[in-house]
């Protein structure tokens, strides 16, 4: 032990085996490819202060060389991560569409219409019933190791049940999204020019009326021509430039249910995420490439599984220079599981990612996605996970078991 470092009460964390930084300077030196990315610090220390939501990293490194601390606590030489960042969820909903993921199990294709049911059941809710469900589901994402997440409204879409529902959402979290546009709902279907209208006006308005970013920091639209109930490429424009000029970032559902305009028009207009990427030609890429720095694309496996959909090429697109995420997509209808850890294991096997690719994925890249660092560094929120394991290989070599929980400060 030697100096002491940080101000106030001070917890030192030891026994780490394996640490993820994601600190890119902690990745020189490394041979291996996927210590390099990740930053690995072995048999590692980390100093904390404060506790909770305020608890703050005031010190990295090899425990050899740790700095004194008020108080200690050894992990028996587990793997500590970065809290996980799922950077794409829609938690607030009510209703039960079971019974639609067993129809797809047997040849039922996924069209985006089971999307009003759960719009029914979110409309019929009341505020504590759908805040109890939202904050259970953001508990069993802490569960499995995701300390920060994006929630987006779109199970309301009328003006005060989107408004209801990122208020609500909001109460969990700061990266709120607001999907007024997920889909036309019913009592539009005949005029769907009105609904866009209502979206960018009306709504987009109240969504605003409070500063740009008090009650959404972003706007997100289902662009899918081949979905009858979702949007062609000029309402999503119509719609996102809109969004943009309220002062809203931007996120883009796009190319999840065939090739279409999606991941152009989100890399055309600097979105800072385009999400599923599941049909891509080379013109995509190329505007995926070009928009690197700008534009993440955020695959979202668990809807693969969920929709027995064919995967998006990661490694392809990792190999081209693309700006890879990992996400969950939590919903009712095409991915009801809020696990990152079975993300990553789909990725890894499936998608032709690495463990660390994977890792740094679903952390550091979905992190950017959101306008956020996700190091484990001196000054950044102690947001960290930590595993029953002594390696972040077991993320994916131990699929389905619950190795990975955030870690309470
Ligand atoms: O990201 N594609 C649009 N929205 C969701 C699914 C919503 C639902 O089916 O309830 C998604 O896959
Ligand atoms: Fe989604």
């Amino acid at each position: 032990m030697s100096a002491r470092v940080g101000a106030g009460t001070t917890l030192l964390l030891t026994g780490i085996a394996e640490l993820t930084t994601n600190d890119a300077a902690r990745g020189e030196g490394h041979t291996d490819p996927g210590d390099a990315l990740l930053g690995i610090v072995r048999d590692a220390a980390v100093l904390v202060s404060g506790s909770g939501a305020d608890a703050r990293i005031e010190w990295v490194g090899p425990a050899a060389e740790a700095p004194d601390a008020d108080d200690q606590r050894d992990l028996g030489g587990r793997a500590v991560i970065p809290g996980f960042v799922d950077s794409h969820s829609h938690l607030v909903f009510a209703g039960d569409r079971s019974a639609e993921f067993a129809a797809r199990m047997t040849g039922t294709p996924y069209d985006g219409g089971g999307i009003a049911v759960s719009v029914a059941a979110t409309r019929a809710a009341s505020d504590d019933e759908l805040r109890a469900l939202v904050a259970g589901r953001v508990a069993e994402m802490r569960a499995q190791g995701t300390t920060t997440v994006e929630i987006k409204s779109g199970y309301g879409l009328t003006l005060e049940d989107e408004l209801r529902s990122l208020r609500i959402a909001r109460e969990l979290t700061p990266h709120t999204t607001f999907l007024g546009a997920h889909v036309v709902p019913r009592e539009y279907a005949t005029r769907r020019a009105a609904y866009v209208d209502l979206v960018t006006g009306p709504m987009l308005d109240a969504v605003v009326a409070d500063g740009p970013t008090a009650l959404a920091e972003s706007i997100d639209v289902f662009c899918e021509p081949h979905s009858a109930h979702a949007f062609d490429g000029d309402e999503a424009r119509t719609i996102l430039e809109a969004g943009r000029a309220a002062g809203l970032s931007l996120r883009v559902h796009g190319n999840q249910l065939g090739h279409g305009p999606g991941v152009r028009l989100a890399c055309e207009l600097g979105a800072r995420s385009v999400d599923h990427c599941t049909f891509l030609d080379s013109a995509d890429v190329e505007a995926l490439v070009a928009a690197r720095g700008t534009t993440v694309a955020t695959l979202l496996p668990g809807v693969e599984f969920s929709t027995r959909s064919p995967y998006p090429d990661a490694r392809a697109l990792i190999d081209a220079g693309v700006d890879v995420a990992l996400a969950s997509d939590c919903n009712p209808g095409t991915c009801y599981s809020s696990s990152i850890p079975f993300a990553i294991a789909l990725a890894v096997r499936e998608m032709g990612m690495t463990p660390a690719e994977a890792l740094h994925a679903a952390t550091a890249v979905s992190a950017r996605s959101l306008g956020l660092d996700r190091a484990v560094a001196p000054g950044q929120p102690a947001e960290l996970a930590v595993l029953d394991a002594p390696s972040h290989l077991h993320l994916a070599y131990r699929a389905g078991v619950p190795i990975v929980r955030a870690l309470d400060l």
